[in-house]
């Protein structure tokens, strides 16, 4: 897959533009692919793209647009997971080789019996889906990429725990726990890499990040960089998580953040990024110190 045509579903949101950019900047060929119907206001499809509209609940409209692609890389918001399992069986009948799911966060392959893995359920289902459908089709393969958290929003989200209004940072048990988390060009450029090493990533749940970093880490950097104390507000792990599965028993879908937040930082957690496939996909860690201070 040296030469690579490919599509890209949901490629207008939030993430989308960035890998869109970085594949078109690595030479590949791209056609954007949108919903009919989408209610997506603000389409952020860079200028020039080849866009095509397919109704998503039509195998033969999917077969169509896929028709002629190496890949195809989806890049669904959380209403559009499940829309991708007809995706893959269109992708196959098409003669696609590549199929990359919409993950791009949590390893959602080791939380499946955790009450985050409720949340993820068709996250969970589409890459196994995808594991079924390559044993029935060799020729047919996939690659997932677990980035863990955007970095890009990390204090605009409060997922760091940090508030730079109120000079706050809530920190979670010892602060010490290392968690995954990527910048949105990072993203970019290691589904590149995936297209690049077919091989290397054919069937597989791969791991990257842009950083392997821990909570005190970051906020070291930001008293730094800033020269403002930053005053701790402690919390306990246990309780959050308490208050997170609360929230998923009354079918309360905000409970994410909570159990995010408890499987990113608390001790013992034990999800910071595992096996890096930062050197197959050709991808160096970048500099937190240089990244913090553009961001802030
Ligand atoms: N690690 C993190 O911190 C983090 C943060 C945010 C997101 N993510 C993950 O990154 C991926 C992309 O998220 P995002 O924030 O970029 O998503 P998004 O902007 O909310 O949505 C992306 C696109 O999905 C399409 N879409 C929306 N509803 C759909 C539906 N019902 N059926 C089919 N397609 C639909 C839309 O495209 P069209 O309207 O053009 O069809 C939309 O522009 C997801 O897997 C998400 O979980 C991770
Ligand atoms: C990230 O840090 C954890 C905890 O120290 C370590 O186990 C893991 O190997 C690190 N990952 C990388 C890719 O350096």
């Amino acid at each position: 897959m040296v030469s690579v045509t490919l599509a890209v579903l949901g490629g207008g949101g939030n993430l989308g533009p960035w890998i869109v950019s970085e594949l078109v900047s690595a030479g590949l060929s791209v056609t954007g692919v949108t919903r009919e119907g989408s209610t997506n206001s603000t389409p952020k499809f860079q200028e020039g793209l080849d866009v095509k509209t397919v109704n998503y609940n039509s195998f033969d409209a999917l077969k169509e647009a896929f028709t002629g692609q190496d890949a195809v890389v989806s890049v669904v918001g959380a209403p559009g997971i499940n829309a991708q399992k007809l995706a893959v069986d269109a992708a196959i009948a098409a003669g696609v080789q590549r199929f990359i799911p919409s993950e791009f966060g949590v390893n959602t392959r080791r939380v499946r019996d955790q009450p985050i893995g409720k949340v993820l359920a068709g996250k969970i289902a589409v890459v196994d889906y995808l594991q079924e459908k390559a044993k029935e089709h060799p020729g047919f393969t996939w690659t997932g990429l677990t980035t863990g958290l955007f970095f890009d929003s990390v204090f605009k989200l409060g997922s760091s725990g940090i508030n730079l209004q109120e000079k706050t940072v809530t920190i979670i048990d010892s602060g010490n726990e290392k968690w995954q988390a990527s910048r949105k060009s990072h993203i970019g450029k290691a589904v590149v890499g995936i297209l690049k090493h077919p091989e290397e990533t054919a069937n597989k749940y791969i791991g990257t990040a842009s950083f392997n970093l821990s909570q005190n880490e970051l906020v070291a950097i930001v008293e730094e960089l800033t020269g403002q104390k930053l005053a701790v507000i402690p919390q306990s792990s246990k309780d959050l998580q308490k208050v997170g599965e609360e929230k998923l028993a009354q079918g309360d879908y905000r409970a994410f953040v909570d159990l995010l937040r408890v499987h990113l930082h608390a001790d013992g957690a034990g999800n910071a990024l595992q096996d890096a496939a930062n050197e197959v996909l050709g991808l160096p860690f970048e500099d937190l110190r240089e990244v913090v201070k553009s961001l802030l």
